[in-house]
C-alpha cells in the first residue's frame, strides 16, 4: 500500500543538505526502486520524498524543485504511466479530464504503456490514497442520488459532469425515480461520451461553463439535486462563491446540494504537481465551510462540512430549508454511507 502521511515523510537532516540536494537523492533512490522492479516502494519512497519538500518550502521555492523533478530521469519513467502521462500532456488543455477519471475508476481505456509503466499506473490506480478518494467520492454520489426522496418526478444537475460514471452505480434510474439528470460541461468531447454511453430522455446534456452559469445565460430550471465534484478545486475562492450562491438559487425548496474539494491534507498533491502538472486549489473544512458563509443570501440553508476517510476531499453538503421543516433531511442523511 502507498501510504504518505506528512508528518512521518523523511526529513531533511538540519544542515546536512539543502532541500534540493536532499530530495535529488531521494529521487535517485526512488528511481533505482523502480528501475528495479520495486515499484510500489519506490512509489511511496517518492510521494514522501514530495510530500516532505512540498510542505518544507515556500512556494516558489517549490516551483524550483518542480523544475528539479522534470530534469530528472524519473520523470521519463513516470510517464511511462497512462495516468500521469495524459495529466501532463493534457490533450484536452487541461489537467484532469474525464478519461482520467475513468482510468482512476477502473474503467476501460486506450492506453499501451510499457511494462514498467504498466506497473506504475496499477500501483498508483490501486494503493494511492487520491484514487481511492475519487472512487470514494463516484459511490457516495450515486448513494447520494437513490437516497433522494421518492417520485419520478426528480430533477438532478452535475456541474462539470464529465462522463457522469456515478450515474452507473445507481438505482434510482431503473426505478423510475428521475425524470431528469443534466450533465453540464464545457468539455464537449466529455458530453459526447455521456450521450454515447447513457443518453437518453432521463440523462440529458448542456455544453456550458461556470461562467455561463454564473452569468445567468443558461436558465436550467430548478433542482431536486445540484452538485459538482471535480470542479471546486479548480475554481478561486469568489468564484467558487459565487457558483455556490447560485447553485442554491437553482434548488428547489427542500433541494439538496454537495460539493466536493481536495483537501489540504491530500498527500499526493506534491506528485500531482510535479509529474502530472496537474494544480488545484486545496481547502481543509474550515475554508469549506467559510465558503458556504453567504451573506445577503436569501436562502436559508442547512450546511454539513465533512472530510473522506483518506482526509484527501472534503465535502459540503446541504439543502435549501423548506417553510414546512418537519420534511427537513438533514445533509449527513443525504451522504450516509
Ligand atoms: C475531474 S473531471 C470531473 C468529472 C466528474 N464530475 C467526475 O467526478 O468524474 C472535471 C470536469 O470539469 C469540467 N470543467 C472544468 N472547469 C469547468 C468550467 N469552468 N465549466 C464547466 N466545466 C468545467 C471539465 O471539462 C471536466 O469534465
Amino acid at each position: 500500500m502507498i501510504s504518505v502521511q506528512p508528518q512521518t515523510a523523511p526529513s531533511s537532516p538540519p544542515g546536512t543538505a539543502t532541500p534540493r540536494s536532499y530530495l535529488v537523492k531521494l529521487l535517485d533512490d526512488a528511481y533505482d526502486q523502480l528501475l528495479q522492479g520495486d515499484v510500489v516502494r519506490g512509489l511511496e519512497t517518492l510521494m514522501a520524498a514530495l510530500c516532505e519538500a512540498r510542505s518544507s518550502v515556500h512556494e516558489g521555492a517549490w516551483k524550483e524543485l518542480v523544475s528539479v523533478c522534470r530534469q530528472h530521469p524519473i520523470c521519463t519513467v513516470l510517464h511511462e504511466d497512462p495516468l500521469t502521462n495524459r495529466s501532463f500532456a493534457r490533450p484536452r488543455g487541461y489537467a484532469g479530464d474525464a478519461v482520467m477519471l475513468d482510468m482512476i475508476y477502473g474503467l476501460p481505456h486506450q492506453s499501451d504503456p510499457s511494462d514498467l509503466g504498466s506497473s506504475i499506473f496499477q500501483a498508483l490506480v490501486e494503493h494511492c490514497n487520491t484514487s481511492k478518494a475519487v472512487r470514494h467520492r463516484r459511490s457516495l454520489i450515486a448513494g447520494a442520488v437513490d437516497r433522494m426522496p421518492g417520485g419520478s418526478q426528480l430533477r438532478i444537475l452535475s456541474i462539470a459532469s464529465g462522463h457522469l460514471r456515478e450515474s452507473e452505480l445507481t438505482n434510482a434510474i431503473k426505478d423510475g425515480a428521475i425524470k431528469e439528470w443534466v450533465c453540464l460541461d464545457q468539455d464537449a468531447d466529455s458530453l459526447l461520451e455521456c450521450v454515447r454511453a447513457y443518453g437518453n430522455q432521463v440523462i440529458t446534456t448542456v455544453s456550458g461553463s461556470v461562467r455561463q452559469v454564473l452569468s445567468g445565460k443558461l436558465s436550467l430550471g430548478e433542482f431536486d439535486f445540484v452538485y459538482a465534484a471535480g470542479l471546486f478545486d479548480y475554481l478561486s475562492t469568489p468564484v467558487a462563491r459565487a457558483l455556490l450562491a447560485r447553485m442554491l438559487t437553482m434548488l428547489r425548496p427542500g433541494g439538496k446540494f454537495l460539493v466536493a474539494n481536495f483537501t489540504t491534507t491530500c498527500a499526493e498533491a506534491g506528485y500531482m504537481e510535479a509529474f502530472m502538472d496537474w494544480w488545484l486549489i486545496y481547502r481543509d473544512e474550515l475554508q469549506m465551510k467559510a465558503l458556504m458563509d453567504l451573506p445577503g443570501s436569501p436562502l436559508t440553508v442547512n450546511v454539513q462540512v465533512f472530510t473522506d476517510p483518506w482526509k484527501t476531499i472534503v465535502y459540503a453538503v446541504g439543502e435549501r430549508s423548506l417553510h414546512d421543516t418537519n420534511s427537513r433531511m438533514s445533509g449527513l442523511a443525504l451522504c450516509e454511507a
